[in-house]
C-alpha cells in the first residue's frame, strides 16, 4: 500500500525528562497503563464538584458522544466559588496586565467571584437567563473572562468573537448563534493604538436585529456612541443591581450535556462553523489535560500567552486552569510593546514558571534575536508549551536554549478548536522529548494514522490523523449545521473522526505532525509535507521563517516554492537562494528542493498567526487570491505578489 504522505526528514535529537522534575511530576509513567473508562471515570468524579453525580460515563452513537451522563454541575462554580469556599478566596486567580505602562491588576478568586456575581446579576436584569445566547467581542481585560464566567453562571451558552475580527464576522456570528446580547467595550489597546471595537460592534448590530442589549465596558475611555435604550455600560449595569450588603446569584444547575459555548472557526467555505462544546465533558478534560501536561502546582504561576478569543484561550487561560485553582497571566497587548522584550519583562516581574505560545510567536522571537530575553531573569521558567503548528526543530531548540536556559522541557501540544482539549502531547516527567514531535496520544485518547483505504500506516509512514474513540470535550457538532458536521469530520472513515491533519508514526510510536493534508505537495508522484521542507529551510542559521507550497509544473505535477523570511534584515540574493537549495538537498533529498524561493519580510497569517498557504498557492499560480478576510495584514500578500511576479526561477 502505498504512503498517503512521504516523510523524509530526520531528527535524531532526543531529551528525557531530567530526574528531578521526572520525580516531583503530577503525570508518572504508569498513566500510560490505566484503562481508558477507568481513566476518565475517576478524573470526571475527582477533578470537578458535581451537584449531582453522573450514572454513566459516555454514549457512543457515531458521529455523537454524550459523556457523563445524568450529571449535574455548573462551569463556573467549579471555576470560582468552590475554590473560595475552600478557603482559597485570597488566592490570585489572574495577574492581569495592561499594555500601557503600569496598569496592573491582581484579581484573587475572592475578587473574581464579587465581579462575576455581579456582574451576572447584571445581565439577569437585561434579561439574560438560562438558555439565552450572549454574545462577547473584546480585548484582554480581565472583564473578558468575567463575561464567560457569568453567562457559564447563568446557564446563557456564549460565543467569544476575537477582538481582531471585522464587523461583519462579529454579526455572522451573532447572527448564526441568534444572541440576544453583546458584550463589548469601548476601545482596545493594541500595540500602542486603539483598536475600535464599539465602532465596530455597532456597525455588526446594524446587521444583527437579534441583538437586543448590548453591555459597553470602559476602558480606554474614548469616546463612543451609546444607542438609546438598547446600549448599556457595564459599570452602569452592576452599580443598578448593586444593593447593600454581600451580593448573591445562585449558580444554575445544568446537565452535563447543556450548551456551554460555541466558537467558530473557519473552514474551506467562508461561512464559519459553530463548535459546539457542552458542560462536563469540556470542563473535565480541560482540567484533565492541564494538570498533567502543565504540571500546574498549587503555587504555579501560569501563562499561556494565547489569545481568549481563540480556543487555546477558553481551555486554557479560562476554564482548565481556574477549574485547577491556577494563579494564571493576562496580558492585553503585543509582545513587542514598548519594546521587543515585554514577554519576558512579564516573566521576570511575576515570576511565571509554565510558558504556553505558539510556534508563530516564538519564531518571531527568533527573528528578534535572543538578545531580549537575555535581559531579563527567566529563571523561575520550568516548563514550556507550545500549540497551534507544527514547531519546526530550530524553534523548538531555540525556545529550550534561549527561554529554558537550555535545560526546561518543552511539550508540543496538538489538538483543534474541535477536539476542545489537548490530545496528542508529551508529558514533561515522562515522556523522552524530541523536537518537532508531538510524541503520543494522551492518556485515555485513541489516535491513529491511517492510509486511504482505512488501515493503519506502518512505523515511518505518513498518513491521515484520525481519533477512534470519543473523549470528553470532542465537539458535539456545528451548530445548526448536521450535515456538514457529517461531512467535514466523519465522511472519510465513517466511525473515525478525521482530523484534516497528515501525521507519521516513527518507530518509537511517536507522532509528528505533517500540517494540513490539503497543503500537502505532490512532486513527481511524492506526496510531500510542507512542514518538512519549512522546517529545514528553518535549520539554515540565516533563515528566520519560511512557509512552502506546492504550484503546478508541467514536467513534476507540483513543484516547491518556498517564501523565506531572513534574520536580521537580510533582503536575500540568488547565492542565498542556491545555499537554501542545497541546503534542503542535504537534509531531505534532492526531490524536496525548492524550484523557486521568494525573500520576504513577512509571511501572510491568520490573525491566530497561521501561515495561509492556500493565499501563497494563489501567488505562486499567479491567480487571483482567494478570501483573504481572515488574513491579519492583508498588505503581506500584496507585497508577495509583487515579489513573486519578480521573482527569479530555477530551471
Ligand atoms: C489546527 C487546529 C489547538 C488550539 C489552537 C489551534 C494545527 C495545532 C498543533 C501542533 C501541529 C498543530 C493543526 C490543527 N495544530 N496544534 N502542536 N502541531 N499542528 O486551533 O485553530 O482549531 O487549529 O492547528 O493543523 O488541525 P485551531
Amino acid at each position: 500500500m502505498p504512503q498517503a504522505i512521504e516523510t523524509m526528514l530526520l531528527e535524531e535529537r532526543r531529551y528525557p525528562p531530567p530526574e528531578p522534575f521526572a520525580a516531583q511530576a503530577n503525570a508518572q509513567p504508569d498513566i500510560y497503563e490505566r484503562d481508558p473508562d477507568e481513566f476518565w471515570e475517576t478524573e470526571g468524579r475527582g477533578r470537578v464538584s458535581w451537584f449531582q453525580s453522573f450514572d454513566r460515563l459516555y454514549e457512543w452513537e457515531p458521529p455523537y458522544a454524550r459523556w457523563y451522563l445524568g450529571g449535574k454541575l455548573n462551569v463556573c462554580f467549579n471555576c470560582v466559588d468552590r475554590h473560595v469556599e475552600a478557603g482559597r478566596g485570597d488566592k490570585v486567580a489572574f495577574l492581569w496586565e495592561g499594555e500601557p505602562a503600569g496598569e496592573r491588576e491582581e484579581i484573587t478568586f475572592g475578587d473574581l467571584l464579587e465581579r462575576v456575581v455581579r456582574f451576572a446579576n447584571g445581565l439577569k436584569s437585561v434579561g439574560v437567563k438560562k438558555g439565552t445566547p450572549v454574545g462577547i467581542y473584546m480585548g484582554m481585560v480581565p472583564e473578558l473572562p468575567v463575561a464567560m464566567l457569568a453567562c457559564a453562571r447563568l446557564g446563557a451558552p456564549h460565543t467569544v468573537v476575537f477582538g481582531g475580527f471585522s464587523a461583519e464576522s462579529l454579526s455572522d456570528r451573532l447572527n448564526d448563534m441568534g444572541c440576544e446580547v453583546l458584550i463589548t467595550q469601548d476601545e482596545g489597546w493594541r500595540r500602542g493604538a486603539r483598536v475600535p471595537l464599539k465602532r465596530n460592534a455597532d456597525e455588526a448590530l446594524a446587521a444583527s436585529p437579534g441583538v437586543r442589549h448590548s453591555v459597553v465596558l470602559r476602558r480606554t475611555g474614548g469616546d463612543v456612541a451609546m444607542a438609546e435604550g438598547r446600549d448599556i455600560w457595564w459599570h452602569d449595569l452592576v452599580g443598578r443591581v448593586q444593593g447593600s450588603g454581600p451580593e448573591t446569584c445562585p449558580c444554575e444547575p445544568m446537565d452535563a450535556e447543556d450548551l456551554l459555548y460555541l466558537l467558530y472557526t473557519s473552514g474551506t467555505t467562508a461561512k464559519p462553523k459553530g463548535i459546539v462544546h457542552t458542560t462536563a465533558g469540556y470542563l473535565v478534560g480541560v482540567a484533565t489535560t492541564h494538570h498533567y501536561i502543565f504540571d500546574i502546582k498549587p503555587d504555579s504561576v501560569y501563562w499561556c500567552a494565547a489569545d481568549i478569543g481563540w480556543v487555546t484561550g477558553h481551555s486554557y487561560i479560562v476554564y482548565g486552569p481556574l477549574c485547577n485553582g491556577t494563579t494564571g497571566v493576562i496580558y492585553e497587548g503585543t509582545p513587542d510593546y514598548p519594546d521587543k522584550d515585554r514577554w519576558w519583562e512579564i516573566i521576570e516581574r511575576y515570576k511565571v514558571d509554565v510558558l504556553y505560545t505558539a510556534p508563530t510567536a516564538i519564531r518571531a522571537h527568533m527573528k528578534w534575536g535572543p538578545e531580549y530575553a537575555q535581559k531579563h531573569d527567566l529563571s523561575s521558567l520550568r516548563l514550556l508549551g507550545s500549540v497551534g503548528e507544527p514547531i519546526n526543530p530550530e524553534a523548538w531548540m531555540w525556545y529550550r536554549e534561549h527561554i529554558g536556559a537550555g535545560k526546561t522541557p518543552v511539550v508540543d501540544t496538538w489538538w483543534q478548536t474541535e477536539t476542545g482539549m489537548i490530545l496528542i502531547t508529551p508529558l514533561p516527567g515522562v515522556t523522552t522529548l524530541k523536537p518537532g514531535s508531538a510524541t503520543r496520544p494522551f492518556p485515555g485518547i485513541d489516535a491513529a494514522v491511517l492510509n486511504e483505504a482505512g488501515e493503519e500506516v506502518g512505523p515511518g509512514g505518513g498518513g491521515y490523523l484520525v481519533l477512534r474513540r470519543p473523549w470528553p470535550a470532542m465537539l458535539r457538532g456545528i451548530y445548526n449545521a448536521p450535515e456538514r458536521y457529517v461531512e467535514t469530520y466523519w465522511s472519510k472513515y465513517g466511525d473515525a473522526y478525521f482530523a484534516g491533519d497528515g501525521a507519521r508514526i516513527d518507530e518509537d510510536g511517536d507522532y509528528w505532525l505533517l500540517g494540513r493534508v490539503d497543503d500537502v505537495m505532490n512532486v513527481s508522484g511524492h506526496r510531500i509535507s510542507t512542514i518538512e521542507v519549512e522546517s529545514a529551510l528553518v535549520d539554515h542559521p540565516k533563515v528566520a521563517e519560511s512557509a512552502v507550497c506546492g504550484r503546478s509544473d508541467p514536467q513534476t505535477g507540483q513543484a516547491i516554492v518556498a517564501y523565506v523570511t531572513l534574520k536580521g534584515s537580510d533582503p536575500g540574493s540568488v547565492e542565498m537562494m542556491e545555499e537554501l537549495r542545497a541546503h534542503v538537498g542535504r537534509k531531505i533529498g534532492a526531490i524536496a528542493k525548492p524550484a523557486n524561493v521568494v525573500f520576504t519580510p513577512e509571511l501572510p497569517k491568520t490573525r491566530s498567526g497561521k501561515i495561509m498557504r492556500r493565499l501563497l498557492r494563489d501567488v505562486a499560480e499567479h491567480r487571483p487570491l482567494g478570501d483573504t478576510t481572515t488574513l491579519a495584514d492583508p498588505t503581506v500578500v500584496e507585497e508577495l505578489e509583487t515579489r513573486a511576479n519578480t521573482e527569479q526561477t530555477e530551471e
